[in-house]
């Protein structure tokens, strides 16, 4: 069943605190960005707005963030009253959006993962390419389906589990614990195969591929370790990817 966000929107707030989200998942979508300033960009699925602050932050330039879940965009809103950044928040589905091909870039973190069928998945494909300009890029981080069920137990070091909703095909739920101090939360993603997406991407008009295992930072290193990260990094959970919208 589909993650109802509303419920969890704090926990999962919460959830971004774990040192692999800044010294893994955020280093390593930073690398992969690169210098963004005065790039016209949205964050979809942007939940309560770690990424869309980062992405302003980084000179981005009328930022929106979007999201299925009024709770997200709540929280995304109060921490804009707070520490304004000109950023707009929007309830909405990633399946609809249309900014008519004038974006540069287009960033999502978690949301290709949210399709359960290969109809939504085109739709979200589908939706970030006509809202790019030619040349615009989507840059995006979900589960990595090539994680093997074996290894779904692994990120217990890190502070979350996977497991899985049925046998390995297409569509079967993958289920995430995020185990916090005061309560663990669930959410539930679908497996797709890398080939299914990049099948996707290629029909929505998006080309010049390129997945991206994770990579440490260094004050990640500093602070816990070369060996506290290996296991993350010998057999990730979870994959990056780029590509840029054809001309
Ligand atoms: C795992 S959270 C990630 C939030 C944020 N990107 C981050 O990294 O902190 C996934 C988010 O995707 C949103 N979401 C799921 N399906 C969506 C859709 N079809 N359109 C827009 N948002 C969606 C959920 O509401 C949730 O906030």
């Amino acid at each position: 069943m589909t993650t109802d966000y509303n419920q969890i929107a704090k926990e999962y707030q919460a959830s971004k605190l774990q040192p692999w989200r800044t010294h893994l998942e955020r280093a390593t979508l930073l690398q992969i960005l690169g210098p963004i300033q005065g790039l016209r960009t949205i964050d979809v699925a942007c939940g309560e707005g770690y990424y869309t602050r980062l992405l302003r932050r980084l000179g981005a330039e009328d930022v929106c963030g979007i999201d299925l879940s009024s709770k997200m965009i709540d929280l995304a809103r109060e921490q804009e009253q707070s520490d304004r950044l000109a950023i707009e928040y929007r309830v909405g589905d990633a399946q609809s959006i249309d900014y008519r091909a004038s974006l540069d870039l287009v960033f999502a973190a978690y949301l290709l993962n949210y399709a359960s069928t290969v109809g939504e998945l085109n739709a979200m494909c589908q939706a970030i390419s006509r809202s790019l300009k030619p040349g615009g890029r989507f840059v995006t981080v979900n589960n990595n389906p090539d994680d093997p069920p074996s290894n779904f137990e692994a990120g217990s070091g890190y502070g979350f589990t996977k497991r899985l909703g049925g046998s390995l095909v297409e569509g079967t739920p993958i289920v995430w614990s995020f185990h916090l101090p005061d309560t663990t939360i669930e959410v539930t993603n679908y497996y797709l195969q890398k080939s299914t997406l990049e099948a996707a991407l290629h029909a929505a008009g998006l080309g010049e591929l390129r997945w991206h295992a994770p990579r440490v930072s260094n004050e990640g290193i500093e602070q816990h370790g070369s060996d506290y990260w290996r296991p993350f990094l010998e057999q990730p959970p979870i994959v990056f990817l780029e590509c840029v919208k054809r001309g």
